[in-house]
């Protein structure tokens, strides 16, 4: 057997979703498992978190589908709404709540008025999805004229995680104006906004990466943010190689030893979704000892050093989890811990407890 896997641990995320939880006091929290619940797996995720939230979000409408589908009954918000009027029925069908970010969904809607969950989506400066305000307001007078009163308002933060976040009291201000002048519920809070900005819970909070384990900060570590290892992703050592100095490894001879030594050949590689410009230097583990990777990642092994390392051919090695955290390894990376989640592809075995 080749070993390489994917654990995913359902008590953690059951325990992140009960963090969320307290943090979001008494608005409702709606848990993020759009992407294949961030790699997760999405009714994985959905029924781990399920007894702590009020509902699910997701981006696009296959997702709600297949939530609604496998019997998730409570309220699913889709974050990118419906792609045409064939996906607004399926919403309606199934009483999904759909996101509108823009007038050409107004106008679908208005073409075939028909009771529909809508939580208008605001543009506050992000620059993405969102009606700007005065086009909201509007919106939301010719929906209630047809019918369809919004459920109430949302918008994303851009820059909540930022140390030096200095957008996002704008973008509430500009977001608790409209809701105000509606008379709707307000939705903001992304994870950043939750931990670090109380006065933004607004009657919903849309948490996604605290609940997998992972920090939105980079000065502040998970197991410091008391969240815990959902998703540990680890392979086997499958030779060991005498080298000498000056000789180097892999793929265009990108590392070359300074000393004599040990380097190990692992079972794992960009095939499997491991990144393949992770940088000799990103942090494994071998038996719970750290050390690096060597060399650069090809599509099914990689090399780590193994100086001063108790290590025999067959012994496991962490990409990331307990002794190596996603986080520090997105950060050699130059990434984030929801892509290394997400781009995991289907070869490795996925082990669910
Ligand atoms: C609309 C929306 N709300 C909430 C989230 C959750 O964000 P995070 O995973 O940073 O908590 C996302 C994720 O990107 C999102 O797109």
């Amino acid at each position: 057997m080749r070993g390489t896997r994917v654990e995913i641990r359902t008590a953690a995320l059951a325990h992140n979703a009960g963090r969320a939880r307290r943090l979001a006091g008494d608005a409702e929290l709606f848990a993020m498992v759009k992407a294949n619940g961030y790699g997760h797996g999405l009714l994985t995720a959905a029924q781990a978190m399920a007894p702590a939230v009020e509902g699910f979000g997701v981006a696009v409408m296959e997702e709600a589908v297949a939530l609604r589908d496998s019997g998730i009954a409570g309220p699913i918000l889709v974050a990118e709404g419906f792609f045409d009027a064939d996906e607004l029925e399926h919403a309606r069908r199934r009483s999904l709540e759909v996101v509108v970010h823009s007038l050409w969904q107004v106008q679908l809607l208005l073409a075939k008025p028909a009771p529909t969950r809508i939580w208008l989506k605001l543009n506050t400066g992000m620059n993405r999805l969102g009606l700007r305000p005065e086009w909201a307001l509007q919106a939301a007078e010719q929906l209630a004229a047809a019918g369809m009163k919004p459920l109430g308002i949302m918008s994303h933060f851009a820059c909540a995680d930022d140390a030096t976040d200095s957008v996002s009291e704008k973008q509430l201000l500009l977001a608790a104006e409209v809701a105000q002048r509606l008379q709707l519920p307000l939705s903001t809070a992304n994870s950043a906004a939750l931990i670090r900005y109380p006065h933004a819970r607004g009657q919903r909070v849309r948490p996604g990466i605290m609940l997998y384990g992972s920090s939105p900060f980079d000065w502040q570590s998970a197991s410091e943010l008391d969240l815990q290892v959902s998703h540990r992703f680890s392979a086997r050592l499958i030779a060991i190689n005498e080298i000498q100095p000056g000789e180097s490894v892999g793929y265009g001879a990108t590392w070359t030893a300074a000393r004599a030594g040990r380097v190990g050949v692992v079972a794992v590689g960009y095939g499997d979704g491991y990144p393949r410009h992770a940088p000799s230097g990103t942090p494994v583990a071998v038996n719970g000892q750290p050390t690096i990777l060597v060399g650069r990642v090809s599509m099914d092994m990689l090399t780590i050093d193994l100086n001063g390392i108790d290590a025999q051919v067959g012994d496991e090695v962490e990409l990331w989890g307990d002794a190596v955290a996603v986080d520090a390894v997105a950060k050699a990376c130059g990434t984030i811990s929801y892509e290394l989640f997400c781009q995991i592809t289907a070869r490795p075995a996925r082990i669910v407890v």
